[in-house]
């Protein structure tokens, strides 16, 4: 039998999980676990959230609890993959050192990521350094687990194409095959982007525009009620638009029944269906796959000590794994000076 590929991914914990998240990587982590082909370990990136939260340890603290519940609601199950915490394995901060030193300033101010972060974000002149060299870091969460596979959002393409980077230079420099060249895992095409309620581009907390994991039924029918359509579309029978109309954005991610929606789509163009149907219909697609997960984040949240536990159980053998790594890297670099 092949040995399993590493898989290494993870969150910062800096709130909930929204349906974003869920079409952007989630939906592809639960499926590749339980393909049974990869060995999956998932972080909590308490550490990488204190890069851009740092004057607000409470808000990391008590989203560390809701990111794993999050995870364990849309299915990551723990007996098949090591779900851990990013501050519990030092090592990850003994690498990002090194490694700091195989990559220049000039370069992480290419990352376009990290730019447009720190356009949102409103750094200014204020960049926490932390912030700019998160990169390397993430770099590190990923070479030392060996993550051959990283099922991440669009967005982080840049953050593998920077680890790639490092960890070719870091072999170039120090051994040939010590660590190892990840390849991300990405939404299929237009399935992995999802706007916010408003039509904004970006769904965020920020924003309040988004739909949570963990929302109820009342709250997920008020909010897409409060969805924005087409504002021309004003009488039932008037014939509306589909594009830019979030409904059937929405519609196209997440209802398989394609026939169905092409014909709501014709109707509405036509005239005749009103907004409050295509809404009604949203939010029973949407209940049908937030439900069940609802359920198990419910069951999982009774008992909070046994979710602590398996954290702190994920992450000792996640700090097992990352050990080994770092002895590697350490007799690689000539600093295990004694046994
Ligand atoms: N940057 C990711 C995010 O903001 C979190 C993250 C940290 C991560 N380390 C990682 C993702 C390593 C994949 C691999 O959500």
């Amino acid at each position: 039998m092949a040995e399993k590929q590493v898989l290494l991914t993870g969150d910062r914990p800096t709130g909930k999980l929204h349906i974003g998240h869920y079409v952007g990587s989630l939906k592809n982590r639960v499926a590749m676990q339980n393909s049974g082909d990869y060995e999956p370990f998932i972080m909590i990136a308490d550490k990488q959230a204190f890069t851009d939260n740092a004057r607000d340890p409470e808000k990391i603290h008590n989203s560390l609890l809701e990111v794993a519940l999050d995870y364990l609601a849309v299915g990551i199950d723990p007996s098949k993959s090591t779900i851990f915490v990013q501050s519990a394995v030092p090592e990850l901060s003994e690498l990002t050192e090194y490694f700091l030193n195989l990559v220049s300033i000039a370069r992480l101010q290419r990352n376009p990521t990290v730019k447009t972060e720190i356009q949102q974000k409103g750094f200014g002149e204020s960049i926490p350094a932390g912030f700019f060299i998160y990169p390397v870091s993430q770099a590190a969460d990923i070479a030392l687990f060996k993550g051959q596979v990283v099922p991440v959002g669009d967005d982080q393409e840049p953050m593998l194409e920077q680890t790639r980077e490092l960890v070719r230079t870091f072999n170039n420099y120090y051994g040939e095959g010590i660590l190892v060249e990840p390849q991300g895992v990405f939404p299929p095409k237009g399935q992995g982007r999802i706007p916010g309620l408003d039509g904004n581009a970006k769904m965020s907390k920020s924003l309040n525009n988004a739909i949570y994991l963990s929302d109820d039924e009342d709250t997920l029918w008020t909010k897409v009620k409060s969805m924005y359509t087409d504002p021309e579309h004003i009488r039932v029978e008037d014939p509306g638009h589909v594009e830019g109309n979030m409904v059937f954005t929405y519609l196209d991610i997440f209802d398989k029944d394609t026939e169905k929606v092409a014909e709501l789509k014709a109707q509405y163009q036509a005239g005749g269906l009103g907004d409050m149907k295509i809404k009604k219909y949203l939010f029973e697609v949407l209940n049908a796959e937030l439900a069940p997960m609802r359920e198990r984040r419910a069951k999982y949240a009774e008992d909070k000590d046994a979710v602590l536990q398996m954290l702190r159980d994920g992450s000792d053998k996640a700090r097992a794994k990352a050990q080994e790594t770092m002895n590697e890297v350490r007799n690689a670099m000539g600093i295990q000076y004694w046994g």
